[in-house]
């Protein structure tokens, strides 16, 4: 049996290549150097409908809709930690990201086990264009309080304040830097 630990990302920035999508390479690049295996998802390129609350999915966890969520849920299933990016909209996640995060209300409706969330861990990244931190706040609570409510750990959160247009992220060294460091501690948690 594999020993590696394997790490998802999921970006929730619909610009690939933007500052979501370079930090989070950043982190699996930081957890490949200390062995983790990563595969990365994009939001913006996957169909995922919207939780409808219809309640179908209660005591099975599934859904009805079979979309891209099917095979994320499974791959969240498959990894050991999951590196979650989103950039910060309007005080808030990106609509892709919020498609995804309601769509968790059917494994969290399974009897148990709940297997999707068993034992995971989560390094968030979340880029914004201010330079005040704080302005992730919101974002950072929702995420937080959902995940206290599930029961799964905060292993790590990177803020990226001051990134607006494609490629500042790359253009601070600092905050790339932060990311690197994020991904190598992750992979050794
Ligand atoms: C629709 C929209 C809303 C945004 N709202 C905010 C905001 O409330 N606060 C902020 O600091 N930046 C805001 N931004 C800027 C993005 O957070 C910033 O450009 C970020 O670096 C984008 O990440 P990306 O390059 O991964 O797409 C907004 C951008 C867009 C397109």
């Amino acid at each position: 049996m594999s020993t590696e630990t394997k790490i998802l990302a999921v970006v929730g920035s619909p610009r690939i290549g933007g500052n979501t999508d370079v930090l989070v390479d950043e982190v699996l690049a930081g957890a490949e150097e200390k062995g983790a295996v990563t595969e990365k998802i994009y939001l913006g390129r996957s169909t995922i409908g919207p939780c409808h609350a219809c309640d179908a999915c209660e005591g099975t966890g599934v859904c009805f809709q079979r979309d891209d969520m099917d095979h994320i849920l499974q791959r969240m299933e498959d990894s050991d930690i999951w590196v979650l990016g989103t950039p910060v909209y309007w005080w808030g996640a990106t609509a892709q990201f919020k498609l995804f995060l309601d769509r968790w209300y059917g494994p969290w409706h399974d009897n148990e086990p709940k297997k999707a969330f068993q034992n995971k861990k989560i390094a968030l990244v979340i880029t914004m264009g201010d330079t005040d931190a704080s302005t992730a706040d919101p974002t950072l609570n929702m995420f937080v309080r959902s995940f206290d409510y599930i029961g799964l750990e905060l292993a790590a959160t990177l803020l990226a304040p001051g990134v607006y247009g494609f490629g500042d992220a790359e253009a601070s060294n600092e905050i790339m830097r932060n990311a690197r460091d994020a991904g190598q501690l992750l992979a050794c948690s």
